[in-house]
């Protein structure tokens, strides 16, 4: 008997007692990062590149366990001529994340950009009035939410909606319906698939004072009036040129006091061209510190990186002169910020 007890005190401690040695080795990949670090690891997909490519495939499967369609789920990508749907790449997006045992944020149901023509001529030119609008809006969402319900651990359901200043964006949206439309966007998703967590996704909520307070403000008064809002979406597209948002934990913990999640939703860091070793230490830093973040937040449930290869960014695109923004090249070979997110550890 005393022998059972001391065998059982043995298997006790041996359950209790911290990992052994071996579990502080470096992770083989993010996917293993992943499991230590019970953060989902995320990358945005370029549904052309998924299709088309097969070394982007095997990395971006291999990788991570959570992907973004970069642009698929947009709505002038699913609905570029009124009432005719397009959903090929979002479902291609969706289907590889099953095959692949990732989960989905889809991305993203309101926002100001990439409209189809259609609903902004509309609005435009009065064609589309503010009842009309409201009502294409509810069935953009319902129907978007509706085909993916299930499918989706997360929805930006609204995106960028505090401007530079701080005051509501002067979009569409806030124009013709009011700041209503945000408490009705995130009814309308939860109605259309209930166990979605909502989010709000924002850039530069990591360090703009204005922005943090008056986004703040909005979750509020959303919980105040019992709308269905779960999470908070930095997006992290930073660049070393400026310095790194020092109070990032501190402006995470004061959204995750509110009772949200948190995920670090589109993670870049750009710099000025040409890149040089000094500058992607200097990334490689910046990355390990949000994914840091990330991981020292309870409620911080996702990382996700604006893409993985400096092969399909949108940061040339719109920052000219910058680039190399990715934690590996074009080549798909691991770049310093790689191996700076593999060394990232729970405290
Ligand atoms: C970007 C895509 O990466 C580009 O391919 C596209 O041309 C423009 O949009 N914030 C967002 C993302 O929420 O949807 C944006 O994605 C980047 C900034």
């Amino acid at each position: 008997m005393k022998r059972l007890l001391s065998g059982l005190a043995a298997i006790a401690f041996a359950l209790a007692a911290p990992l052994p040695a071996h579990a502080d080795r470096t992770p083989d990949d993010l996917r293993e990062l992943s499991r230590t670090l019970r953060v989902h690891i995320g990358s945005a997909v370029d549904a052309t590149a998924l299709a088309g490519e097969a070394d982007y495939r095997r990395v971006l499967n291999q990788e991570f366990n959570h992907v973004t369609a970069e642009n698929a789920m947009k709505w002038e990508t699913v609905e570029p001529q009124r009432g005719a749907y397009d959903w090929e790449a979002a479902d291609a997006v969706v289907e590889n994340a099953r095959r692949n045992r990732q989960q989905v944020r889809g991305h993203t149901l309101v926002w100001h950009n990439q409209l189809p023509a259609w609903l902004i001529e509309g609005v435009d030119s009065g064609a589309i009035d503010a009842k009309e609008l409201r009502k294409i809006l509810r069935s953009h969402i319902m129907t978007e939410v509706g085909r993916y319900r299930g499918k989706i651990r997360a929805w930006d359901v609204v995106n960028e909606v505090v401007d530079d200043t701080g005051k509501l964006r002067d979009s569409i949206w806030l124009k013709h319906l009011g700041p209503g439309y945000i408490a009705d966007a995130f009814r309308w998703a939860h109605q259309a698939d209930p166990r979605a967590r909502l989010y709000i996704n924002d850039y530069n909520l990591e360090w703009d004072a204005k922005k943090i307070e008056t986004t703040l403000g909005i979750v509020k008064d959303l919980k105040a009036k019992r709308v269905p809002i779960h999470g908070i979406g930095f997006q992290g597209h930073l660049g070393i040129q400026y310095d790194y948002p020092g109070d990032f934990a501190g402006v995470m913990r004061r959204f995750t006091d509110l009772g949200l999640e948190a995920a670090i939703t589109e993670a870049d860091v750009r710099m000025v061209m040409p890149a040089t070793a000094e500058k992607l230490a200097t990334q490689a830093d910046y990355y390990q510190r949000m994914l840091s973040t990330c991981v020292a937040n309870k409620r911080c449930v996702e990382f996700t990186v604006w893409g993985f290869t400096d092969r399909h960014s949108w940061v040339p695109d719109w920052f000219e002169g910058e680039g190399a923004a990715n934690i590996m090249d074009e080549n798909l070979a691991h770049k310093p910020a790689y191996d700076a997110l593999l060394a990232v550890r729970r405290k």
